[in-house]
């Protein structure tokens, strides 16, 4: 006998199922749990005649699948606002980083903090993403740069994935600098990456992907195909910091080892998207880390549009260029300074966020089978989850089916 856990009815439903249109919508809609999953969704004037443990009716409020931050430096030491008030009086992202600045200046505060200092800082971060309807978060390294803090970040934010109901993905970023011990032999570097740190963290299942950065000051291409050839022959998937400040072909780099997702992409070229497009590489586009660096070359949209490329959006949160915590909001930028529609973006915060993390058959939509990984909000209206600026529309999350109360 059939038997479900929670039944939510009375609510109007974003499916957000791939194919669907206008958010794919169910007005007067209603959602049964069973096991952590979703057993069923519908029409309330459909519900089929299975007991549930508890009924909960909703005054029409939405419900939409929790989000998904798909990219984000959530661990860290210190902050950079010292640096970002240089900035603002002329300084640029470049100079201050050629000069041991920016990336490094983190990871100088992020070598002397303890593993309960970066525990504790970053689940204040966690728990403000929660608080604004997110249930699955990527955290990256990059910040250690050596095998040791490497290690240490990783285990971090696998340790705030077991403290807390949220989801953590975790991404191997050692490429994210040149660390000050190598300034003059970089490729020493990434061979220590190569033989040592990805072994090590693959034995010790650290990291669910590996990440670099592809930039003129940062990892050059030979270098990082050095990286995603260890990383794809320890049986992890790839994903690129690309093609930000200017077009290093990256797209096309991320897209020849089929990496999940290629992320930024301000100066991405048409090639690269039909690359990323042939490879099935998602884009994850970063609209905090554009306002904060003041960029006025915008993510090739239109190609990305044209050519199908799904298209996810993240908070990309972290001390330097990003220091956002809440998707919604990011979200919110997304509208305002790429273009995208409140559509697009809720896709790009939930199917596509869970596209990019290789998670889409587990959650990411409101469908039979996913996870209950569920947002309510007191809304009107889905769009206005891009509409509004610094309020908190969230009435409730639910994660795996249970309230979680992260605020
Ligand atoms: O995604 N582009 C490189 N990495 C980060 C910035 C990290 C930092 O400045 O601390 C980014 O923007
Ligand atoms: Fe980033």
């Amino acid at each position: 006998m059939a038997h479900w856990d929670l039944l939510l009815s009375g609510a109007r439903i974003a499916t957000m199922q791939r194919g669907a249109v206008d958010y794919g919508t169910i007005e007067d809609g209603a959602i049964a749990v069973a096991d952590g999953s979703i057993a069923w969704v519908g029409r309330s004037a459909d519900i089929p005649d299975v007991s549930a443990s508890e009924t909960r009716t909703l005054s029409g409020q939405w419900i939409t699948p929790a989000l998904i931050d798909c990219h984000t430096h959530l661990v860290f030491g210190g902050d950079r606002s010292a640096e970002f008030e240089q900035r603002l009086q002329g300084v640029s992202y470049e100079e201050i980083a050629r000069a041991g600045g920016g990336i490094l200046s983190t990871v100088t505060a992020t070598r002397n903090s303890s593993p309960d200092e970066l525990f504790e800082s970053a689940s204040k971060r966690l728990r403000m993403l929660a608080a604004d309807g997110v249930a699955t978060v990527e955290i990256k390294s990059g910040y250690g740069l050596d095998i040791e803090n490497e290690i240490k970040m990783l285990e971090v934010a696998r340790r705030l994935g077991n403290a807390y109901d949220l989801t953590v993905c975790t991404t191997l970023l050692a490429a994210h600098a040149i660390p000050p011990e190598f300034k003059e032999d970089s490729d020493a570097y990434v061979s220590l990456v190569c033989e040592e740190l990805i072994p090590a963290v693959a034995e010790n299942r650290l990291a669910d992907s590996v990440d670099a950065y592809c930039e003129k000051f940062a990892f050059n291409p030979e270098q990082i195909s050095r990286v995603f050839e260890t990383a794809t022959s320890h049986g992890l998937r790839v994903k690129l910091h690309a093609d930000q400040l200017s077009d290093g072909g990256g797209a096309e780099l991320a897209a020849s080892f089929n990496a999940l997702s290629a992320d930024h992409l301000e100066y991405t070229s048409a090639d690269g998207v039909a690359a990323m497009r042939e490879a099935g590489t998602s884009a994850v586009l970063l609209p905090g880390a554009f306002l904060t660096l003041g960029e006025t070359q915008h993510p090739p949209i239109t190609a990305l549009r044209e050519n199908d490329v799904p298209i996810a959006i993240a908070t990309d949160c972290n001390p330097g260029t990003s220091p956002l915590c809440s998707v919604r909001e990011a979200m919110a930028l997304a509208c305002r300074l790429f273009g995208l529609t409140p559509e697009e973006c809720l896709a790009g915060t939930t199917r596509e966020a869970a596209l990019a993390l290789g998670l889409d058959g587990d959650r990411g939509t409101l469908e039979a089978g996913k996870r209950a990984d569920i947002a309510i909000w007191n809304v009107g209206h889905p769009r206005e989850l891009s509409y509004w600026l610094g309020i908190r529309p969230l009435a409730s999350l639910l994660i795996a089916g249970r309230d979680v109360n992260l605020i």
